[in-house]
């Protein structure tokens, strides 16, 4: 494997392009606007600098690493040459099936095909293509350069082969793989989503304000980060649409998105990304409380 295409140049896609190019791959990475693409090598230089300064990486290796990383708008052109795609656009059901439609399209015959997908079927995704054994779920953990984990999907068709491989470019990628099968939420988002809309129904009901519920789970259960925190890290868009995947994959009332969350994403309180969640955002990262 030496060529990667990484779909989707945001919060996820920025920081898996960063993390092949730090291990040597060659990155076509791949959004809607150059616009944005422009945003995500600035973070993503941002973010190496950071390295740095913990002596992961030398200064040298910054622009070593940058100049392994190519900007597309046009699919077609960004997948002329992948050993592997990994598709991180937004989590919609038929966004990410038109892409698919795509990698399949005009990705070589011999490309394996993964998404990033918190929680859309991965056997549904592969339904769309012409290649059902080569496709997989790839879940990097956000901060993609910090987090250790890769959560590794099986579709229902998927080769043992391809996850193999999967396995073991996780692990040139410093990462530890778990491999687990398809189904809504997979492990990682079907055990950790019911406890934040719990955090969000516990704020809606005035059990609590937001720091004293982030305060209880921070140092009451060990977690680094309170649950309404971590929300806005995630993108509360992004936790709306997981657990609309959980209550509809899984017909359990239990996993019914509070109506909290669902009013602040149609208010377009997305958390970091946004600037405004549970907590603001200043431009430079620093928060203070709603
Ligand atoms: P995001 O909203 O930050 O970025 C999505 C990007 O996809 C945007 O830049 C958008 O312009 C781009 N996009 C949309 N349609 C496209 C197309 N047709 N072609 C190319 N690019 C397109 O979303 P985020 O958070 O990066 O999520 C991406 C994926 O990663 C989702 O499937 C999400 O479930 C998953 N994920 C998110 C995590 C998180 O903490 N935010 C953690 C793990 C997985």
């Amino acid at each position: 494997m030496k060529y990667i295409t990484v779909i989707g140049a945001g919060t996820m896609g920025n920081g898996i392009a960063h993390v092949f190019a730090q291990f040597g791959f060659e990155v076509n990475l791949v959004d809607v606007q150059d616009e944005i693409l422009q945003k995500a090598l600035q973070t993503i230089h941002k973010n190496a600098e950071r390295q740095v300064k913990k002596q992961i990486l030398t200064e040298q290796q910054v622009p070593e690493l940058m100049s392994r990383i190519h900007v597309f708008t046009q699919l077609p052109e960004a997948l002329q040459r992948a050993d592997l795609v990994v598709e991180a656009a937004t989590e919609k059901q038929s966004l990410k099936e038109d892409i698919f439609r795509q990698m399949d399209q005009y990705a070589p015959a011999a490309a394996i095909l993964a998404s990033n997908t918190s929680s859309i079927s991965i056997t549904r995704l592969a339904a769309v293509t012409n290649r059902p054994r080569q496709v997989i779920g790839m879940h990097f953990m956000n901060p993609v350069p910090v987090m250790p984990l890769v959560e590794v999907i099986q579709g229902f068709h998927t080769d043992p082969s391809v996850t193999d491989t999967i396995v073991q470019l996780s692990r040139q990628l410093g990462k530890t793989p778990c491999v687990v099968n398809d189904y809504p939420g997979f492990v990682s988002n079907r055990i950790l989503m019911p406890m934040l809309n719990e955090a969000i129904y516990t704020l809606q009901q005035g059990v609590a304000g937001v720091e004293e519920i982030d305060t209880i789970m921070k140092l009451g259960m060990g977690h680094p980060m309170g649950p309404l925190q971590l929300a806005d890290f995630i993108g509360l868009d992004v936790c709306l649409s997981i657990l609309q995947v959980l209550h509809e994959g899984l017909g359990d009332q239990r996993y019914a998105p509070c109506p909290l969350l669902v009013k602040m994403v149609h208010a377009g309180c997305l958390g970091v990304k946004t600037g405004e969640g549970f907590y603001r955002y200043a431009a430079e990262g620093k928060e203070k409380t709603v």
